[in-house]
């Protein structure tokens, strides 16, 4: 099965597709750009799905940034209600005194990405803030700020740019809605 037929069998819309993605990424960048203007930026990516929109995002910013990357692994099936997460691969560099960006693909209930600013405020950051590039508000159980939002969405589950369901469909090029009675 290719990609076009992985498509055509599970995805039952597309929500967002890969013009409107790209559009967004740029605005987004140029806020970036204006806001953290001489600035010690640090883009900060969950993988794996945040790696996506961090590789276009990164270049759509006119800045000399740097990048870095967080892997984390929920601890069985309470983490769902929980937030609590571990982390599997820690950042590289220390960001004590940096301006940090998280780039995230997704916030649903809010409780991962949480912990997560918890956890770096920790080590000292000049500025801690969030840039999702989906938004399902509906869902969230704890009150977060966030600083960029690429598109709210509704209370649907979404795959492709980055976003996986069962690891599968984080190439497929735009944001689709999942038929997930054709998987289950
Ligand atoms: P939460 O904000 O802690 O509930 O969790 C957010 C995480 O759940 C994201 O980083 C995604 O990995 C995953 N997630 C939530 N909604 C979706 C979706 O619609 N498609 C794919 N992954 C999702
Ligand atoms: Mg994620």
């Amino acid at each position: 099965m290719n990609l076009n037929d992985l498509v055509k069998t599970y995805i039952k819309e597309i929500l967002i597709t890969e013009e409107e993605i790209h559009k967004r990424v740029v605005e987004i960048g140029k806020e970036i750009t204006a806001d953290y203007a001489g600035k010690d930026l640090v883009l900060v990516s969950v993988l794996r799905g945040g790696a996506f929109f961090l590789a276009d995002l990164s270049r759509a910013i006119d800045l000399p940034v740097t990048i870095d990357f967080i892997a984390i692994a929920s601890y069985g099936s309470t983490s769902k209600h929980t937030g609590i997460v571990r982390l599997v691969k820690d950042l590289e560099e220390p960001i004590e005194g940096k301006d940090v960006l998280i780039v995230e693909d997704i916030i649903d209930t809010g409780l991962t990405i949480q912990y997560l600013t918890k956890t770096l405020k920790a080590r000292k950051p000049e500025t801690i803030e969030i840039c999702t590039l989906l938004d399902k508000s509906v869902r969230r159980l704890v009150p977060l700020s966030i600083k960029y939002r690429g598109f709210e969405i509704p209370d649907v589950f979404v795959v492709g740019y980055g976003l996986d369901f069962d690891q599968k469909f984080r190439n497929i090029p735009f944001i689709g809605i999942l038929n997930i009675e054709e998987l289950i």
